[in-house]
Order: C-alpha cells, then sequence, then structure tokens
C-alpha cells in the first residue's frame, strides 16, 4: 500500500512537469486528486487495515496529498504568468494617462469672473430656451422691430418638448426661442433682485447664422450690468477701461462710438487698442488700430420699468462682451467655427 502511493507520488510528478497547459493541468488534477481520482481510490481501500495501518498509511496519503496539491498550485501560477507574459510586453513603457484641459472660452470666462467678483458683481445665469418677451419685449425690441433682423433665431416646436411650460403669444402662439444673447437675463435679475445690482452674466447663445469665420450660430457672451442710484456713464467707461487693462495689459486704451442698441440709451459701442499692433494698424484690426469687443450704453427706462425698478430713483448700466471673439482675437484663431467643432487637433493646441 505505501509503495503504491509512492509510485502514484512519482508518477504525478513526472507527468506535471511535462505540463505546459491549463487544462492539462486541471484534467491531471482530476485524475489523482479529485474525487474520483486515484488518491482518493487509495484512501477508500483503507477499510480493511488494521488500526494501527490505517493511521500510518491514512497520515502518509494526507501528507502525498497536501504536497502534490501544492505542486499543482504553483505549476498552475507558472503558467498564467506565463501566458499573461504571452499577450502583454511587460518590458513595453507604459501608456501615459492624459489629462484634459480647460476650453479657450472657459479660460476667458474664468478670468473675466474673477475680475468681476473682485469687484463685488454677482455671476448669474439664465435659460438658454428663452421667451420672446425676456429675449426682445422686456428689451425694447418690439414685435416687428427692425433690431430683430439681426437675431434671427431658431424657434421651438413644443411639440418636440415633453411636458413644455414655455410662454404662449397672444395669439395662443408658442413664443419660445433660443436666445441671441445673454441680455434676457437682465430684466429677469432686476427682478429677482432689485436695486442696488451688479451682475454679470457669461452664457451660451443661438443665432441662425449663415456660418462664415466669424459667425456660428452657437456663440458665448458675458453681459454686465450695474444699477445703482447716480449710475452715469462715467462709471460705465471707467469699468470698461479695468476691463481692457485686465484682458490686454496695461497700456490698452479704450475708445466709444455712439451705436444703436434698443435697450440703452445712450448706447455706444467698446473699442480696445489692438492688442497686436499695439494701435498703429495691423491686419487684424483691419489697420484701424482699434478693435470692437463690446456693446453698451445706460439701461433704458422701460428695461428699468419692465425689471420692476423705478427710474427715477435708480439708473444703470450694461454691456455685452462676446466671449467667442474675445477668446478668437486673444490666440489669433482665424475661424470661430474651430470652437464648437470638437477636433482635438485644434483643441490640444491650448
Ligand atoms: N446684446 C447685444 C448683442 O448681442 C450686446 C449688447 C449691447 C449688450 C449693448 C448690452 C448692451 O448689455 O448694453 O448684440
Amino acid at each position: 500500500m505505501q509503495n503504491k502511493i509512492i509510485k502514484l507520488k512519482e508518477e504525478f510528478l513526472d507527468k506535471l512537469e511535462n505540463i505546459g497547459s491549463e487544462d492539462d493541468l486541471k484534467s491531471l488534477e482530476v485524475e489523482y486528486l479529485g474525487r474520483k481520482g486515484k488518491l482518493t481510490q487509495i484512501l477508500r481501500g483503507l477499510s480493511g487495515l488494521s488500526l494501527e495501518d490505517k493511521k500510518k498509511i491514512g497520515k502518509l496519503s494526507n501528507d502525498v496529498k497536501r504536497e502534490l496539491e501544492d505542486k499543482n498550485k504553483e505549476a498552475m501560477e507558472k503558467i498564467m504568468q506565463n501566458s499573461l507574459n504571452d499577450f502583454v510586453d511587460v518590458t513595453l513603457p507604459g501608456k501615459k494617462i492624459t489629462k484634459g484641459h480647460i476650453h479657450p472660452i472657459t479660460r476667458i470666462q474664468n478670468e473675466l469672473e474673477d475680475l468681476f467678483i473682485a469687484m463685488g458683481f454677482m455671476v448669474l445665469d439664465g435659460p438658454e430656451l428663452e421667451s420672446d418677451f425676456y429675449c426682445f419685449e422686456a428689451l425694447n425690441i418690439l414685435k416687428n422691430h427692425p433690431a430683430r433682423d439681426m437675431q434671427d433665431t431658431f424657434y421651438i416646436d413644443p411639440a418636440s418638448i415633453k411636458n413644455s411650460k414655455g410662454s404662449f403669444d397672444k395669439n395662443g402662439e408658442y413664443d419660445m426661442v433660443m436666445r441671441t444673447h445673454t441680455s434676457p437675463v437682465q430684466v429677469r435679475a432686476m427682478q429677482k433682485y432689485g436695486a442696488p445690482l451688479r451682475a454679470i452674466v457669461p452664457g451660451r447663445c443661438f443665432r441662425n447664422e449663415a456660418t462664415d469665420v466669424r459667425h456660428e450660430h452657437t456663440l458665448y457672451q458675458i453681459e454686465g450690468l450695474m444699477i445703482d442710484r447716480d449710475i452715469n456713464f462715467s462709471h460705465l467707461k471707467a469699468m470698461l477701461e479695468i476691463v481692457g487693462k485686465k484682458l490686454y495689459g496695461e497700456d490698452t486704451r479704450l475708445r466709444m462710438r455712439p451705436k444703436f442698441y434698443p435697450f440703452v440709451e445712450p448706447g455706444s459701442n467698446g473699442e480696445y487698442t489692438c492688442f497686436i499692433c499695439r494701435g498703429r494698424g495691423c491686419k487684424l484690426c483691419k489697420y484701424s488700430g482699434w478693435l470692437e469687443i463690446l456693446g453698451c450704453g445706460m439701461i433704458h427706462p422701460n428695461v428699468l420699468r419692465n425689471g420692476g425698478i423705478d427710474p427715477e430713483k435708480y439708473s444703470g448700466f450694461a454691456f455685452g462682451f462676446g466671449l467667442s471673439r474675445l477668446a478668437q482675437l486673444k490666440y489669433g484663431i482665424d475661424d470661430t467655427r474651430l470652437f464648437m467643432s470638437g477636433d482635438m487637433r485644434f483643441l490640444e493646441q491650448f
């Protein structure tokens, strides 16, 4: 009996040495150590032996069983390691994990937010799907006003929106639009916070554009407004000068020229010294030395009234920057459509 067990052990170890695959190893394990395996069979045959032999042989076969199990396990680990090495070349250098980074528009937005927060402004946002009232009417752009021509946008089919709660005009027409500018949040902010008020509103806007290198159907703006007693045009000018210096450097100058916007009176544009040629004239500024960056003005009394603020007591200024345009100029990007393209070759340059 003893010899039989020793022989079995040697047989097992011999076979083990020549095994190279996981499957073969498993069948060897079943053949010798399984429930119906050769070693188990021997143990079953112990019943006919004397008590003393039973003890001796029993111990021997248990020891052998444990030893063979250990050897089997070792061999299995080796095989697993080898097969791993077959398809993973552990000597290859690792793959670099690429970290994302901030989009150029977001970076300028963050810079401006920091600046305005330091001057006591709130940062607000508002809905991108906006009512005709806030987007146009409350801003003194009445129905059929020619100023609407420049701000044609995407009109929404209410049937396409689940549980749409939007507003309806007098004829029962659904009159929600994708906002064309961030200005609608002016009136929303006035209604919510009253005067005095200092806020900026960065956000995404939409227009029906025949797109080209300077026009895109989705664009970013940053709106600002300040309302208090005795706010006048010089406050607006001082504020815009601070912004220009922050954006383009200390020697940046501001030029303002009258421009019509229905929601301000007087209205003005805002141009900064071209940061490429510093005013001498170049291709970017079309040889004028100035870059037009924003629209602004003193908030129209009708707009204040629509926001629930008494224009006899309070006055305020408002301005709107094209964030996309700022980023385009700052980084010398010749096609504004690249911002929304999701093209990694473009984005990875920032
Ligand atoms: N909302 C205007 C636009 O999109 C920009 C603008 C002009 C905003 C004058 C203002 C402003 O707040 O006072 O063209």
